[in-house]
């Protein structure tokens, strides 16, 4: 029974990862979603991302490390997305809300944003610890260390009417 389900698991894994490949979505950019994530009532994600770590990621590139593939690879959503694929995602969004929650252009639309299950179907991220360990891991170089818990609090941007 264990074997089975894991079985299952490691299949959805892998179906799961072939439907991400294969499909592309555009980056629409954090403006986008600010449109509708950044009401207080509802945990103003917008505003939280811009004055936390991510969004300020390339402030602490100087000079020549800020067009470094070296540097930008981690700290740069605009960087690492595939240029046909930019459509209003800006340069100095530095690590942006399509680098966890996935290129917004089939999702955000209201009518899918709404239903959870149609937006992961467009692309919609739930973030995991994995998200964030593609990025905080010894290629940093100024790596120290990561606790995801810890980690997570530091930069939550919850929903509250959803608590
Ligand atoms: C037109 C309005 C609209 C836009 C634009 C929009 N969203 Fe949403 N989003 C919603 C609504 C409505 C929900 C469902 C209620 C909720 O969970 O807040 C939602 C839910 C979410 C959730 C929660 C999913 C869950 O169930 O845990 C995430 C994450 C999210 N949006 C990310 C984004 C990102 C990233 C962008 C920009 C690329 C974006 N949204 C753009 C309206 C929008
Ligand atoms: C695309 C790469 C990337 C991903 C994915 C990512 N991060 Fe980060 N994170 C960074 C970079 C780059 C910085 C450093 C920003 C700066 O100060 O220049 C950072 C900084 C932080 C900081 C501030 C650390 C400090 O020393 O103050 C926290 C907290 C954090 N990230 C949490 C997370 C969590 C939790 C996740 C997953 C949900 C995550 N990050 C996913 C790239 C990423
Ligand atoms: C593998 C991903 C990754 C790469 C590659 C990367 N960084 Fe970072 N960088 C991070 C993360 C994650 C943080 C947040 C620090 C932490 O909490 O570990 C960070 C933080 C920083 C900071 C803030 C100082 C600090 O201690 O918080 C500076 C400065 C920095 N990086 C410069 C660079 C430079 C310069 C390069 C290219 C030579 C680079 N980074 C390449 C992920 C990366
Ligand atoms: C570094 C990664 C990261 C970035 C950047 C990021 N988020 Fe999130 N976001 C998360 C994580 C992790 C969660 C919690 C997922 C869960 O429910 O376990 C989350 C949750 C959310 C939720 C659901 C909140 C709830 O309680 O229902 C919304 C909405 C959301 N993010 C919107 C945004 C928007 C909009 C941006 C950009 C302005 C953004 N996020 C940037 C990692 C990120």
């Amino acid at each position: 029974m264990l074997v089975r389900s894991f079985l299952i698991v490691c299949f959805l894994f892998f179906v799961g990862n072939v439907v991400t490949m294969a499909q592309d979505h555009d980056f629409v950019g954090s403006k986008k979603c600010k449109m509708c994530h950044n009401k207080p009532a509802t945990g103003e994600q917008f505003k939280k991302w811009s004055e936390g770590p991510h969004a300020n990621a390339m402030a602490s590139l100087k000079g020549d490390e800020a067009n470094d593939p070296k540097c930008l690879k981690c700290h740069s959503t605009y960087a690492t997305a595939n240029p046909d694929l930019i459509a209003g995602l800006k340069a100095d969004e530095g690590v942006s809300c399509e680098s966890c929650h996935g290129a917004g252009g089939s999702y955000f639309p209201n009518a899918i944003m709404k239903d959870r299950e149609k937006s992961i179907a467009n692309g919609m991220i739930i973030p995991n610890e994995q998200t964030c360990t593609a990025c905080h891991n010894e290629e940093s170089p100024t790596f120290k260390g990561f606790n995801y818990e810890e980690y997570l609090k530091k930069m939550a941007h919850p929903n509250p009417a959803k608590q």
